[in-house]
């Protein structure tokens, strides 16, 4: 059958770790897998469930070497799918002739900025403890998402075992990311030989290996970057300020554009608040990430307050918080009765308890003030981009078996959004 692997098949030539991704221009979409040895990188794809798959397209492989002590060798296939029609589903199988994957489906992104998008957002998902994957897996399959984003921290860690960490990991998430784009960002669980299996593994848009990027998707500009530049200074003092000026740049041009795409919408790893009680960096009054390097160089907090960002998604603590919009510690309500109406300050959220080893972070015992819902329990977030103005955002417990624990409506006006100044 034309989905099963031919007669010439063998093991090690066969695709396995296959996932996409959204390269940020209107109807295309990578797909990138795994090989043992080098082959050849097709993708077989149409528009009927069964029968032959009549379009093609080829792209590159990239030969992977593990920092560990194995140098452990494998190839990255990566094909950008193009032209393709919008809010469509696809079929698709990758390989070559010596092997050839299952067959997929995705549906592509639409196009322009009037459509509703809903994402699955978290973080701190590992190969052991993977609590939120079997539910994400039963939506997504039941075409709940149109993308994930996956906020930092994979595998626990990708690297480890000479790699094969990060080879399970990928293949557990599989039914998932190749179903649709999984957008990531680099957590600390990445640093390994300067994050080369995050740079490796994934295929994010822009040429920065996947550390910091944007794309738009539909009313949304969503912004990915790096906090991880903050701490692991010795890969490069100069990546802090390369990020920072390319931040800066990106969200003027996205202020250019609000009236088209309104909501600004950033995803990073380490948090600049939260009330877990360990001693990570958000729980700092002066967090690296809020207040940049010694306290004054490159922090983000301004920057972000200065362009108006609408919402900051986070993860690294295991466990979800909802912020009340926030401002160097004050708190911005739009008004008491309803705070994320036209709040005065961004609105952050921490999403990490999508699960892993490490399980769950303790919160401190009395929530501070900024403070709105605190949940220790497994889950994931779903973020529906309504519109314009209108965004949604629920958590859903895995602990209470898919219960909505926290559900909030935020909504901006079009006018004056580009500044909270
Ligand atoms: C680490 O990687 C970044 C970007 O991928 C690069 O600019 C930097 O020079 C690397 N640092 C070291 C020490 O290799
Ligand atoms: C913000 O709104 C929430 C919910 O109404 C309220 O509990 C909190 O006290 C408000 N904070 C400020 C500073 O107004
Ligand atoms: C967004 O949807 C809400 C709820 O249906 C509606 O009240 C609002 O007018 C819409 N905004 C835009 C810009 O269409």
């Amino acid at each position: 059958s034309p989905g099963s692997q031919g007669a010439l098949g063998t093991p090690r030539a066969t695709p396995e770790q296959v996932h996409l991704s959204y390269p940020g221009e209107p109807g295309t979409m990578t797909v990138t897998w795994t090989t043992w040895v080098p082959t050849r990188s097709e993708v077989q794809f149409g528009l009927q469930l069964s029968g032959p798959l009549p379009l093609r397209t080829q792209g590159t492989s990239s030969l992977f070497v593990d920092g560990g002590i194995l140098k452990r060798k494998f190839y990255i296939h990566r094909v950008t799918l193009r032209r393709l029609l919008p809010g469509v589903q696809y079929v698709y199988r990758c390989g070559s002739a010596q092997g050839w994957s299952r067959r997929f489906r995705f549906r592509t992104l639409k196009n322009g900025p009037h459509w509703s998008p809903h994402l699955a957002v978290f973080g701190d998902l590992g190969a052991d403890n993977p609590k939120a994957l079997p539910r994400l897996r039963r939506d997504i399959q039941q075409g709940m998402y149109n993308a994930v984003l996956h906020v930092g921290d994979f595998a626990y860690n990708m690297d480890e075992d000479n790699g094969r960490v990060g080879d399970k990991f990928m293949r557990l998430i599989e039914p998932v990311a190749a179903s649709l784009p999984y957008m990531t960002c680099p957590g600390n669980h990445e640093e390994r030989y300067n994050f080369s299996n995050y740079k490796a593994r994934f295929s994010m848009p822009g040429n920065t290996e996947g550390l910091w990027y944007s794309w738009d998707l539909g009313p949304a500009h969503i912004i990915s970057f790096s906090t991880e530049v903050y701490f692991f200074l010795h890969y490069g003092y100069h990546l802090v300020e390369r990020q920072f000026r390319w931040l800066e740049n990106d969200l003027q041009k996205a202020n250019q554009n609000r009236a088209i795409r309104p909501w600004i919408i950033t995803m990073g790893h380490r948090p600049m608040y939260c009330s877990n009680a360990d001693l990570d960096d958000c729980t700092r009054h002066e967090s690296k990430v809020r207040k940049g390097l010694f306290g004054r160089l490159y922090g983000l907090e301004d920057l972000f307050y200065r362009y108006g960002v609408d919402l900051q998604l986070w993860a690294h603590e295991h466990s979800y918080e909802r912020l009340w919009p926030i401002y160097n510690y004050q708190v911005f309500n739009g008004s008491q009765a309803m705070p994320y109406t036209n709040p005065r300050a961004p609105v952050h959220i921490i999403t990490g308890s999508a699960g892993c080893e490490e399980r769950l972070t303790p919160f401190a015992i009395f929530p501070r003030p900024w403070s709105a819902v605190r949940v220790k329990e497994y889950g994931y977030t779903r973020l529906h981009i309504l519109n314009g103005t209108h965004v949604h955002i629920q958590q859903v417990s895995d602990d209470q078996d898919g219960k909505i624990v926290d559900d909030i409506w935020m909504v901006r006006p079009l006018l004056n959004r580009t500044t909270y100044l």
